[in-house]
């Protein structure tokens, strides 16, 4: 079974051909970075007037690079949720025109479950129940998933993303947008060990997250107390990197605490990351030291797949097909 997923939910306009909710066939990513770059962040604005010019490009590329015609393809599937609501009408719109079209079923998928899923595209064998734990730019979040389709959120971030954290510090040290990929980088020449930089784990037994204190904490050791102190007070760049590597390593270390916590509370079978912070290199290497620790597998995709793209989309939406869950052209996009 082909099915042709769309995703467009914030900032990249991504196509894909997936086979039997395994084999990409093809994904087509184009990453709006380079628009939003002047403005430190995702311009809703601007990030639906670029789906909108570049989505049925996309699409075409999408189904040349698979080598197939567009009579092949079984079903349609789109991200309708979560996401910035201009964004999400693009890809939903031309989901629902592809699939009057062609006549085929409409499948709709949540964002975060897709990023779940991105795991199930590299492995096949993933032992559940399994606690999830889905960190991007929009979202902080841990699931209990009992299988590919089945998600129950544990935990969120009650303020900011860790992903946004990463933006946004990125921003306060002058590093650029999107934050994260410089961070991480910057943070491997760094002493993670050298600002105790604080870590909210919230009341006992908390499976939510916060991280707006710890993004405060850099910016006054950055710009003084009153905020008025200048970037140029940074002696060198070895204090944007320590500051990166404490900064991330706080970050991290609240991350793999509740996850692990969540996995002891439901007596989960493995641990799946996934959104575009999964893609960090001390993440990765942290979670793997737990897998060891608590001898159980800990799974994270390969970074093309950390980031958003339409393959995990794809993925998803055949076993949702399997089990049923079709939408129609009444199905909504809906930002939360
Ligand atoms: O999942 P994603 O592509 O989009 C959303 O659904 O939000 O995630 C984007 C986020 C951005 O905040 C970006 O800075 C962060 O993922 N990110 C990283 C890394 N690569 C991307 N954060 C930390 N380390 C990275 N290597
Ligand atoms: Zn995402």
């Amino acid at each position: 079974m082909l099915i042709l997923g769309i995703e467009t939910s914030c900032d990249e306009t991504s196509v894909a051909i997936v086979r039997n909710g395994r084999e990409i066939v093809s994904n087509v990513i184009f990453s709006q970075d380079k628009l939003h770059r002047p403005f430190g962040g995702v311009v809703p604005e601007i990030a639906c007037r670029a789906h909108l010019e570049s989505i049925i490009g996309i699409i075409d590329r999408a189904i040349t690079e698979a080598e197939i015609k567009c009579t092949d393809i079984d079903a349609i599937a789109v991200v309708n949720s979560p996401g910035l609501i201009g964004s999400l009408l693009i890809g939903v719109t031309a989901a629902k025109t592809l699939s009057m079209a062609f006549n085929i079923p409409l499948i709709a998928v949540h964002h975060l479950h897709a990023h779940i899923y991105a795991n199930n595209l590299e492995h096949d064998t993933i032992p559940y129940p399994a606690v999830s734990l889905v960190v991007s730019g929009g979202h902080t979040t841990l699931f209990l998933s009992e299988r590919e389709t089945q998600h129950v959120v544990l935990g969120e971030t009650i303020d900011d993303a860790a992903g946004e954290a990463f933006d946004k510090v990125a921003k306060i040290l002058g590093l650029g947008y999107p934050g994260g990929p410089v961070i991480d980088q910057l943070a491997k020449q760094g002493n993670r060990k050298t600002i105790p930089f604080p870590r909210a784990y919230l009341e006992k037994d908390s499976l939510d997250f916060s991280f707006s204190g710890l993004k405060t904490a850099v910016l006054y050791y950055v710009k003084g107390q009153d905020r008025n102190r200048t970037q140029s007070t940074l002696k060198n760049i070895t204090d944007i990197a320590d500051i990166s590597a404490s900064f991330q390593e706080a970050v991290i270390d609240v991350l793999v605490h509740k996850t692990v916590a969540a996995l002891k509370m439901h007596h989960a079978r493995s641990i799946l990351i996934g959104g575009g912070v999964a893609a960090n290199s001390r993440l990765r290497e942290k979670f793997q030291e737990i897998s060891h620790e608590i001898r159980l597998p800990v799974y994270c995709p390969s970074r093309e797949l950390c980031t958003d793209n339409a393959a995990m989309v794809a993925g998803l939406a055949y076993w949702k097909y399997s089990e049923g869950d079709i939408s129609d052209l009444h199905m909504e996009a809906n930002p939360s």
